[in-house]
């Protein structure tokens, strides 16, 4: 069924969530016992208000983030989609994953609707550093701001080129792959539905089943990605 889908459709786009990079390594969010906000409030280290006014909670959060993403690369599920975007298979990438593994495993075609947390950047000036400032414990800017992660906080709007990008994508493909989210956070969850409102088949492919699962022409629940796209790309790349 998947794999006819995207044998059959003209503009294929993937939609991943975090649930995409579990398999390297890295926790998802909202998945029971290991995710995320199962043992972090958000709104205390992941929002401009943390930022502002708990700082030391917020570099610690992030630089444990940031060590955690040097153990970890992309995996097999990550290298499958850019050999698919080179073969014309699929055309794009929506991501809300901050760990850039889509572009390091060589898609190109990737909106970073969340940021991402391979560069930090000074909260006063702008200037921009690389994520081991973080590593090295270096939170502050020559100007003597605040250095942060150039990942999206709680409390922020999305970047308007990678937002504008996902819209155009949304609305042209044919065929729209959500992978790895459990689609909870706005206005990032609106895509999957844009595209299927401009008449897209809608696929989600997610361990749990997600409040979007009723408008998706096929669901895929219990399975992991990285085997689901294995297995299609077996029956894609026969020999
Ligand atoms: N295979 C399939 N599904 C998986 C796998 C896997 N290997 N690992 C996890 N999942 C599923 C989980 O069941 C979960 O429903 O991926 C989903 C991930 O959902 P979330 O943890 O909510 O992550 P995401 O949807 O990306 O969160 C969106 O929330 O906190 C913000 O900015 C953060 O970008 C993030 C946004």
């Amino acid at each position: 069924m998947l794999i006819n889908l995207l044998q059959n459709s003209k503009r294929t786009i993937i939609y991943t969530g975090a649930g995409m990079s579990t398999e390297s390594g890295l926790p998802d969010f909202r998945s029971a016992k290991t995710g995320l906000w199962e043992t972090e409030d958000p709104t205390q280290v992941a929002s401009t208000e943390a930022l502002n006014k708990d700082v030391e909670n917020f570099f610690e959060f992030y630089r444990k983030r940031v060590l955690g993403l040097k153990d970890c690369i992309p995996h097999k599920g990550h290298d499958i989609l850019a050999e698919w975007e080179r073969a014309g298979l699929i055309n794009g990438i929506i991501t809300q994953n901050v760990d850039g593994f889509h572009s390091v495993a060589g898609s190109k075609n990737v909106m970073e609707l969340h940021g991402t947390l391979q560069t930090v950047h000074c909260q006063s000036c702008g200037k921009k550093y690389g994520s081991e400032m973080y590593e090295t414990a270096s939170f502050y800017c020559t100007c003597g701001g605040k250095l942060r992660p150039s990942v999206i906080l709680f409390g922020e709007g999305l970047p308007e080129g990678p937002f504008k990008k996902a819209v155009l994508e949304s609305e042209k493909a044919d065929l729209f792959i959500v992978l790895g989210s459990s689609l909870t956070v706005t206005p990032a969850n609106q895509f999957p539905l844009l595209a299927k409102e401009q008449g897209a088949k809608l696929v989600i492919v997610n361990m749990e089943p997600t409040q979007f699962d009723r408008y998706a022409d096929l669901v895929i629940n219990n399975r992991k990605i990285g085997e689901v796209l294995a297995e299609v790309n077996r029956m894609y790349f026969p020999n």
